[in-house]
């Protein structure tokens, strides 16, 4: 599976976490930016993720910033985007199973690495039940 993605200046630490996490795990990555510590602005990052999923480069995505709110709150900007900030595994379970959330947002001065990648993982283990939350994701996305 081909997973994206993205973070700006404080969420670049637990990306490089989650990068070489997924790696190990097999997965295929690509990091759409930042490249450093250096001071961005999380639009341009969600943007570009969001803008990606879209085209088709990758299916899912995972966007990461100090708190995770600006990431999410500019995700969900994008109509066929489903973002999901996630602090904690049970809700990243639910938002693939119930909301089929294609993107997850993490904050990375709220998570320690260890919990960010069991959300990480619970998130990509888990599928889309479909049913009757179908027709709810339909009314807005
Ligand atoms: C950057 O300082 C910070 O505002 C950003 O990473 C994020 O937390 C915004 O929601």
């Amino acid at each position: 599976m081909k997973i994206g993605i993205g973070s700006d200046h404080g969420g670049f630490a637990l990306k490089k976490n989650i990068i070489l996490y997924l790696n190990q795990k097999g997965y295929e990555v690509i990091d759409v930016g930042n490249h450093s510590e250096e001071s961005v602005d999380y639009p341009d990052f969600a943007d570009k993720l969001c803008l990606a999923i879209g085209a088709g480069d990758f299916e899912c995505g995972i966007l990461i910033c100090g708190t995770g709110i600006g990431m999410s709150m500019v995700a969900n900007r994008h109509r066929h985007i489903r973002a999901a900030l996630c602090y904690e595994s049970f809700g990243a379970r639910m938002s693939r199973e119930h909301n089929n959330a294609n993107v997850l947002c993490l904050g990375g001065r709220m998570l320690g690495a260890e919990l960010a990648r069991d959300i990480v993982q619970t998130w990509l283990n888990a599928d889309f039940a479909g049913g009757r939350h179908q027709s709810r994701i339909a009314r807005f996305c």
